[in-house]
């Protein structure tokens, strides 16, 4: 069962405050998006990466990714779920039913937890995606910076990827939908639209998205732990 990963590399990191996009910071030796595609390599089932960037991304063209398996540029979009929809199409015009959408900025995602979710996806009628189980005491904002009210933790779920689901309900619910729609910032979200109830799988603490300045000395450190 052969699966094509679709990569939303089209960020432009505004909340890093670095000179170029995150998936482009040096990380252990390489790039956060050489290693993000390393780490989607671990699964003998994924069989194609496409990946969508920003069409006059200047960094991209310097990468090399030493694969024997296809590796797909595709125009990214305004938006996230804009920049998914152009890899699903593309992984869906080459005959995937199953895609593995994962972000970028991603890389320590380990070959246990994608080996779990791919297990976990393709057996199921909808899908599943990773998600981490929420640790903090959670507190809803009222006025002036006063807690409102805490809301019970339990049944809450950090949502992470990848996410895998048939890259036709993807794309049906994107157009129904709209890729500028802000409630679609992952694609279980598109599924629950659709009414449809995505499999949680748990992930591992280590899978953070880079986002902030300070993530990528902590993504170095999971990386080199060598806990993949
Ligand atoms: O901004 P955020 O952290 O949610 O981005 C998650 C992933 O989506 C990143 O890998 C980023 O590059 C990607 N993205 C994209 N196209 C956009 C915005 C974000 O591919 N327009």
């Amino acid at each position: 069962n052969s699966v094509a990963a679709v990569v939303p590399a089209a960020g432009v990191g505004q909340r890093m405050q670095s000179a170029q996009p995150k998936q482009y910071l040096r990380l252990a030796g390489t790039t956060v998006l050489e290693q993000t595609v390393k780490a989607l390599l671990q699964d003998p089932r994924i069989a194609h990466i496409f990946i969508a960037t920003s069409a006059t991304d200047p960094y991209f063209p310097q990468l090399s990714f030493s694969s024997e398996r296809p590796i797909t540029r595709v125009d990214g979009g305004a938006t996230r779920a804009a920049s998914v929809q152009s890899g699903v199409a593309a992984a869906h015009a080459a005959g995937f039913e199953w895609v593995a959408v994962h972000d970028a900025a991603r890389p320590c995602l380990t070959a246990q937890e994608l080996t779990t979710v791919l297990d976990e996806a393709l057996l199921d009628e909808v899908g599943a995606l990773l998600a981490l189980p929420v640790a903090d005491t959670l507190k809803r904002e009222g006025a002036n910076s006063r807690v409102q009210t805490s809301v019970a933790r339990d049944h809450l779920w950090q949502a992470l990827t990848p996410q895998v689901f048939r890259s036709e309900a993807l794309l049906k619910g994107f157009a129904q939908l709209g890729v500028d729609n802000p409630q679609l910032t992952d694609e279980a979200s598109v599924l629950e639209a659709l009414g449809q109830q995505p499999k949680l799988v748990q992930g591992r603490r280590s899978n953070i998205k880079i986002t902030l300045p300070g993530d990528e000395q902590l993504a170095q450190l999971w990386l080199t732990e060598n806990h993949r």
